[in-house]
This record gives C-alpha cells, structure tokens and sequence, in this order.
C-alpha cells in the first residue's frame, strides 16, 4: 500500500477578498493532511486560487485593473490568508502560472486529438457568477430577472460558435462509476444528488467562449479561450507537474484522494471532472467529498451576496486555535452551519480553557511540587489507571476510520469524551491525599501525564499551535508526532525532564 496522500480544497476565485467559507474548507483540508502526516504518510496539500474567465474579467473592469494585476493583488490575500490559518499546504497553485497553462492545453489537444470536443455554437444561458451554462429548466423567474434555480444567482443570455465536449456520452460510463464506487461521492445525500442528474440525461458541454479573452487560449484556435472549468479542474494535475506524467510528483500523488469542495461546485467535480478524465483516458480521483456550507443568517455566506464574516477579525478577536476547534467540532460536517459566537466562547470557555487547558495546568503544577518536573517512575497501572489509557488502543482502529469516511464529528467526539474522562480521573483519583503512598502517586502521575499526551495528538490536526505547545512538555516536535503512539501506554520514559507550559487558552468573559 502506498503511503502518499494528496487532498486538495478548491482553488477560490479572486474577484474579492477571502472570507469564513473558504477559511472552512482550507482548515478542514488541514485538518486531514495533518492527520494523514501524523500517520506517516506522505501528504501533498494542494490550494490555490482560480484566476480566469468573465467573473474575474468583470471584476478587474470594475477596479479599472489589468486583469493580471488585480488578481496578484488578491491572489496574495488567500495566499496570506493561509499563513494565518496556519494551513500546511505544500503548494498554492495560480491558473495564471505558466506550469498551468501547459497543462490545460495539453488535456485539451489530447481531448481533441481523441474526438472529444467539437466546434459548434451555443446558445442558452449562462451565470457569470457560477460560470455555469444552465439549460431552461434551471432557470426561475425572480423579482423579475432570470435567475439559476441552484444558486439564484443572475443569468443571461449567450449565443456563440463554441467548442463542446462529449458530455452526453459518457453517461453510462459515470453512473457506472458511481455504483462500482460507493464512496465516489460523499456523503450520500450528494452522491444521489449527482446520480439523478446524471440519469436525468446529459448535454454535450460547452467548452471554449469567444466574447471574451482572459483565459487560456484554445491551443487549435486562438479566436477561443477554453472554458474556464476546464482550465481550473485542471489545476489537481498542473501542480504535479502534468503533462510529465513521468514525474515523482505526478506518479506519487496522482490520483487524488480527496477533493474536498463545497456542496455548491458538486456537478463541475463530480459529472465534469471524471467525465474529462474518463474521456483524455486518465486515472480519476478517489473521493470527491462535497461539505456544506457556511451559512449567515439562514443564506449561503458569499461574496456575491456581500453578507461575510471576515476569519482575520474572528482570529484577531479569539485566536486561531479556538476557529479552528469551533468549525471542526461545531459545524456538522456535510451540514451548513452557522457561525455562532456564544458556541465559539462556549467551546474556548468550557471545552479549551475549564477541560483541557487546566487538566494541563493542574498535573504539570502537581508534577512539578511533588515530583521536580521529572517523568515517575515504578509505574504500577491498576484497572482505573488502564481503563482510561486503554480508550486510546481500543478505539484506535474507529479514528482511522473516522479519518478516512471524514467522519470529523465522531473524531471530534471522541477527543472530547476523553478530555472530559481525564479531567474526571485526576479529580477521582485524587493524588493530593496520597502523599503517604508514593507508589500510587506516581503511577496517577504518570497516567495523567499519558492522557496529556495522546489527547494533545490527537488534537494536533485540530489545533496544532496548541498541541504543540503542549507536546513540547515532553519534548515531542511536530515530526516526532505518532499518532499510533496513543496505543502505547508506557510512550514516557521514567525520569525524563518535562517541560513546565504556560496557560493555554485565555477564559473569554
Ligand atoms: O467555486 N461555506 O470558487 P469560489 C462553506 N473557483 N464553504 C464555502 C462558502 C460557504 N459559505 N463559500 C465558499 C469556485 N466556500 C471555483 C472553484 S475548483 C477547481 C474551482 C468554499 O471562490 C467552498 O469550498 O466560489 C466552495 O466550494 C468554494 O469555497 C467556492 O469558492
Ligand atoms: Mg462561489
């Protein structure tokens, strides 16, 4: 089996600054590609931003900029925006790239080479906003102009010579996919989505504009820039260097585990990805997982609809750490969500601050009166002592699961009974009144002081600034990190050094 893992989040459009949504998908990203580290594998984590096609044309009209300088002045704001996020991305691709262009028009000739794409002319409607064709039946009647039924945003009417992709023929050959692949598509509720599309019946796609010219040019026909869903699904494979198929980077990661995206490009991922790929014979993704969205009030949060939270002034407010923790364990995973800031205080305050962060405090403070800050020794387990340490190994196999159906919830659950089992223990256990038995101090201690650390693993894809600090109390950098050392209830050596730590998430009155 091999141990390389790639995910990607989508690459965003910059036509306007970042907000909570895009935070959401690039910090769940982080999530899995932190845990997948922790596991030993070898992970690229790809995003990027996607910087073609009439929206962005539009956009930069709007500022009176050259479309290239309005988007290297955005692009850099997601780029910052992932420093901040503390993302552990290993490449941040642009469409603009030069790598990429490369790629787009290689997919292409071959498409074309193999009679997929034909010059016809298109005539229906289309969103700028979605950059989505939309046939009649999508499209609804609302305070009196066209809309898309699916998103509500705004359509018009085009007609122009284009090229189009054989869409219709590989309709089979996906639903097929999608039977012979139960978790194509996750979760389910958009896998059927997506399979009644399909079934409904598909039209050949168009593929290339002619009105307008910010994007890559059709390598045949430069009166034509190639539809920019072409180009920016394209982007998985561009930063593995594609067409060289022959490169370490291509032939380790491609084909991707996961594509993580929102419900709403659920249709260009899962019908118009592997339709290309089927189609220029190439391997498809693993998992397309579609999560929901982020919601203000009850609307979807988007720039179009200028109703945004902006993360930095959250982060600048609460701190990264308890964002992350908050949009980890709060929001359903494959659910919308609402951000809530009674539930964030609420998880800074009870579940950071009251259960982990002074568990940590209390057993180092006690560690270092009684024991000089060193690891006891003479260690002597009773069934209280293994109960608790054991939940580690004996649930070992369900996290790894969890990680790869992205069941986040039921991860977050579980880290969140085992901090509150270990809070409970120490108070249970009450170590202040056995100073006349040193021998069962030391081994609450020590007990204690395991719970810290395989708790504190388990957080690191979570809240990694936090986790590290603690795992710095017995000298665990980030590439140390195991996650299979949770199953060892002896990981500490006896008479090691620890390290005292300061407090570690402020209560928010
Ligand atoms: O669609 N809640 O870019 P985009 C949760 N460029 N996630 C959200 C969200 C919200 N309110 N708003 C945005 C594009 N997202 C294309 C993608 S990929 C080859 C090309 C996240 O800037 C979510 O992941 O509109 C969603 O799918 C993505 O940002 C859309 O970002
Ligand atoms: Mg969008």
């Amino acid at each position: 089996m091999s141990k390389n893992y790639y995910i990607t989040t989508p690459i965003y459009y910059p036509s306007a600054k970042p907000h909570m949504g895009h935070a959401y998908s690039s910090i769940v990203a982080d999530f899995f590609a932190r845990f997948k580290r922790i596991d030993g594998y070898n992970v690229f984590y790809l995003t990027g931003t996607d910087e073609h096609g009439l929206k962005i044309q539009k956009a930069a009209e709007g500022k009176n900029q050259d479309p290239l300088d309005f988007c290297n002045e955005i692009s850099k704001t997601f780029k910052d925006l992932s420093e901040t996020l503390n993302l552990s991305n290993t490449d941040f691709i642009r469409t603009t790239e030069k790598r990429h262009h490369k790629s787009v028009q290689n997919l292409w000739n071959i498409l074309e080479k193999k009679g997929e794409i034909y010059l016809s002319k298109y005539s229906g409607w289309y969103s700028i906003s979605d950059e989505a064709f939309y046939l009649e039946d999508d499209i609804e009647e609302k305070n009196g102009s066209k809309v898309a039924k699916l998103s509500g945003s705004s359509v018009e009417w085009i007609e122009e010579e284009s090229y189009f992709f054989k869409l219709s023929k590989w309709e089979d050959k996906l639903l097929e996919l999608y039977e012979n692949n139960k978790k194509f598509i996750l979760p389910k509720s958009r896998k059927n989505e997506v399979v009644s599309f399909v079934k409904s019946g598909l039209k050949d796609l168009s593929v290339s504009r002619k009105s307008f010219s910010w994007g890559i040019k059709v390598p045949t026909n430069n009166d034509h820039v190639i539809y920019v869903w072409l180009d920016a699904l394209t982007n998985y494979m561009s930063a593995l260097n594609y067409p060289d198929t022959k490169n370490s980077l291509y032939k380790n990661f491609w084909p991707a585990d996961l594509h993580l995206i929102g419900k709403d490009i659920l249709r260009f991922h899962a019908v118009y990805w592997p339709a290309f790929l089927l189609a220029a014979d190439l391997p498809l993704p693993k998992r397309i997982y579609g999560h929901g969205w982020i919601l203000s009030g009850d609307e979807k949060m988007s720039k179009s609809k200028g109703n945004i939270l902006d993360p930095l002034e959250i982060i600048n407010e609460y701190g990264l750490d308890p964002l992350r923790y908050y949009l980890l364990k709060e929001v359903s995973f494959g659910n919308d969500g609402n951000i809530s800031k009674d539930k964030l205080i609420s998880c800074i305050n009870s579940d950071l601050a009251n259960n982990f962060g002074n568990l940590c405090q209390r057993v180092l403070t006690f560690t270092e009166k009684n024991l000089s800050l060193t690891v006891p020794n003479k260690v002597n387990f009773l069934d209280d002592d293994l109960n608790i340490l054991n939940n580690f190994s004996n649930n070992y196999d369900k996290l790894m699961d969890y990680i790869d159906n992205q069941n986040i919830n039921s991860y977050m659950n579980f880290i969140v009974d085992q901090m509150f089992l270990a809070n409970k223990y120490f108070n249970d256990q009450e170590p202040w009144k056995k100073k006349n038995d040193f021998k069962r101090l030391n081994t609450i201690i020590y007990t204690s002081l395991e719970l810290i650390r395989k708790i504190a693993i388990l957080l690191y894809p979570v809240i990694p600034y936090s986790s590290l600090k603690v795992l710095n109390i017995f000298n665990i950098n980030e590439k140390k990190i195991k996650v299979d050392t949770i199953k060892n209830n002896q990981y500490l050596e006896n008479g090691m050094k620890i390290n005292k730590i300061n407090i570690l998430f402020n209560k928010v009155e």
